[in-house]
């Protein structure tokens, strides 16, 4: 049987980045058959507007981001909260992936919405925001688990997350129900 294969784009660019590492820790704790992948080079996708999208050449870095979320079977964003919503970069991602209007790459895509922040609450509002825009773009949000990590960078530096059972255990459970959705 061939892999569920997994999509997941980090909204934080910056090289220490928790959620980035969270999403590393989801790639540990998938199972053999699951094979989940960070999408990179999302600080290459330029702002949406639609003179730059079909029928004229859209920009390679968007026609990838795209092409790894239609070829993926499911997605899962690890978003940063930024002002009491989701980053831009995973915005941006989101508006890319939902056009065509109606044949989007996200269009009844199964997808996850985790991530950290540096606030006491684990960026929950940010996560809140991306389940609605997700779903407006057409994907299939799934609403439960939660995984909001609060305090990361402190948390992190504690105890790396790979190395924190409950959360690995978190992490699992997750792509369990988006692989059963
Ligand atoms: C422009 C900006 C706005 C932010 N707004 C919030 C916020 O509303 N809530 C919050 O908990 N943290 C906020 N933070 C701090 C973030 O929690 C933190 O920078 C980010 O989540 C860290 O993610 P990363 O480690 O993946 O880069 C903000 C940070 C920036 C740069």
């Amino acid at each position: 049987m061939s892999a569920f294969t997994v999509a997941i784009l980090v909204g934080s660019l910056r090289q220490g980045s928790t959620n980035r590492m969270l999403a590393e820790a989801l790639i540990a704790a998938a199972p053999a058959d699951v094979q989940a992948t960070i999408v990179e080079g999302l600080d290459q996708v330029p702002f949406y507007h639609e003179e730059i999208d079909a029928p004229n050449p859209v920009p390679a870095p968007a026609q990838a981001l795209r092409a790894a979320i239609a070829d993926a079977d499911a997605v899962v964003i690890a978003t940063p909260e930024h002002n009491g919503s989701m980053s831009a970069v995973i915005k941006n991602a989101i508006d890319w992936a939902s056009r065509p209007f109606g044949q989007g790459a996200l269009v009844g895509k199964p997808l996850a919405v985790i991530g950290t922040a540096h606030g006491q609450y684990g960026g929950v509002w940010a996560q809140n925001d991306a389940r609605k825009v997700a779903g407006i773009a057409g994907a299939t949000v799934i609403e439960e688990p939660e995984l909001a990590v609060p305090d990361s960078e402190a948390a992190f530096a504690a105890v790396p997350p790979q190395q924190n059972t409950e959360l690995m255990g978190k992490l699992a459970a997750l792509l369990a129900a988006l692989r059963a959705a």
